[in-house]
């Protein structure tokens, strides 16, 4: 039976699948899905998800609900808040191979989802699991994606969505789109941590709580990592490259891989590496120095507004993906992140300033030879370009001298 469980493993205590706790009675730290093995062997559910790219039943549109084996599936074919996330491709590097080093590296653009980022494979599993045990609200906090993404599968859902934003932080897309999809927006004097604070602090009982801590948005987030294995038929890259804020997304993939080998669909896995902003870098910083705790970051400050964020909350959860694919943590300054992003806006790719911390990460351990110049690479884009519009007209002024 599948149930949710504390997700640091000597702490040992269980719930009820849908036990809306967002952390463990007994020792406070986050909570995680517990999936059942799978029905059949990998080879014949690997033909099946291939299938259902071919069917238009409404779960099998979905780049999430598609991999159901692996997922909290208890909510039938009508059951689910969908808004056909997912499906997004890989494309492969081409300028930016120079400046990564590298002569294989593609990525998967996570940003080209319904709300234009990454948010929304987490967000369908999320609020899905929200209807299903009568929530008539939602909120979270956000730096701006998750709550374009909650307020659009909110109106989906026909729920009310609340979301708190760093007030004058947010880039005005995302503020636009949550207004737009009929959210509640409230503005924290504060960052994101605050923001996060204030919300926990409000403790209504009547709000479904929608940030990554919740673990059913880890469950939506992971099948990126299926699909991208899928994509690539199966072969295992090397190196999975990622961006880390709140480190929820890592988390995700490294549980991926986790029950991906647990339960025979993959022998070996790549290496997670996570990139941070260098002005909020905790975990990079906890990675360099060896120590076994985080030390949040009291000011983060970085470009990249959506992950500046200091006291990430899946620390823990992210670190056990890292350690279980032999992976790295490390940060890259505004300025790589804006050269990186230059680079990948000439492959015609073009992502949002976050999403360009894999590249520049990617250039920094090539240049120390910590990454082989011939491995085979994925980097995860994880915005739109159209997400900070004002930071791409600003760099573009500053740069045009
Ligand atoms: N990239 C983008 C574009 C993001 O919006 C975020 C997080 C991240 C990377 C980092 O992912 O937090 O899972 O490590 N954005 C959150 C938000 C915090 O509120 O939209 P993470």
């Amino acid at each position: 039976m599948m149930h949710l469980r504390c997700s640091v493993s000597d702490c040992g205590t269980t719930l009820d699948l849908h036990d809306r706790a967002l952390a463990c009675p007994k020792c406070g730290d986050l909570l995680e899905v517990v999936i059942d093995p799978p029905p059949s062997n990998p080879a014949d559910i690997r033909r099946r998800w291939l299938g259902r790219r071919l069917s238009n039943e409404l779960r099998d549109t979905s780049g999430v609900w598609r991999f159901r084996e692996l997922l909290p599936d208890v909510y039938g074919p009508h059951g689910i808040v969908t808004l056909t996330e997912g499906n997004t491709p890989i494309v492969r590097g081409q300028k930016t191979l120079s400046l990564a080093g590298l002569k294989d590296l593609s990525f998967k653009h996570l940003g080209w989802n319904p709300t234009g980022s990454f948010k929304d494979l987490g967000m369908t599993a999320g609020i899905t699991e929200a209807k299903y045990v009568g929530a008539k609200a939602v909120a979270c906090a956000s730096t701006g994606n998750t709550a374009a993404a909650l307020a659009a599968y909110a109106a989906r859902a026909g729920m009310a969505g609340r979301v708190y934003l760093p007030a004058g932080q947010a880039s005005a897309n995302k503020l636009a789109q949550a207004l737009d999809y009929g959210a509640e927006t409230i503005q924290i004097n504060g960052n994101f941590d605050d923001a996060l604070n204030t919300l926990l602090a409000s403790n209504d009982p009547d709000l479904y709580f929608l940030n990554s801590i919740n673990p059913f948005r880890i469950e939506g987030q992971k099948t990126a990592m299926i699909e991208m294995l899928e994509q690539l038929n199966w072969q295992i890259p090397d190196y999975l490259v990622v961006p880390g804020g709140n480190l929820g997304n890592s988390s995700a993939f490294g549980k991926a891989f986790i029950e991906l080998k647990k339960f025979g669909f993959i022998e070996k896995t790549p290496r997670i590496v996570i990139v941070q902003a260098a002005g909020a870098n905790p975990l990079a910083q906890m990675w360099e120095s060896g120590a076994s705790e985080l030390h949040a970051v009291a000011e983060p400050e970085t470009v990249a507004t959506a992950i500046r964020i200091g006291n990430p909350r899946s620390w823990k959860k992210s670190l056990q993906g890292v350690r279980f694919t032999n992976g790295y943590v490390l940060d890259v300054t505004d300025e790589e992140i804006g050269e990186a992003k230059d680079w990948i806006g000439r492959d015609g790719i073009g992502c949002e300033p976050a999403s360009a911390t894999t590249l520049a990460g990617i250039r920094k351990l090539t240049q120390a030879g910590k990454m082989e110049a011939d491995a085979k690479v994925v980097a995860i884009l994880t915005g739109h370009v159209l997400k900070d519009t004002d930071y791409i007209i600003k760099h573009h002024k500053e740069h045009a001298s």
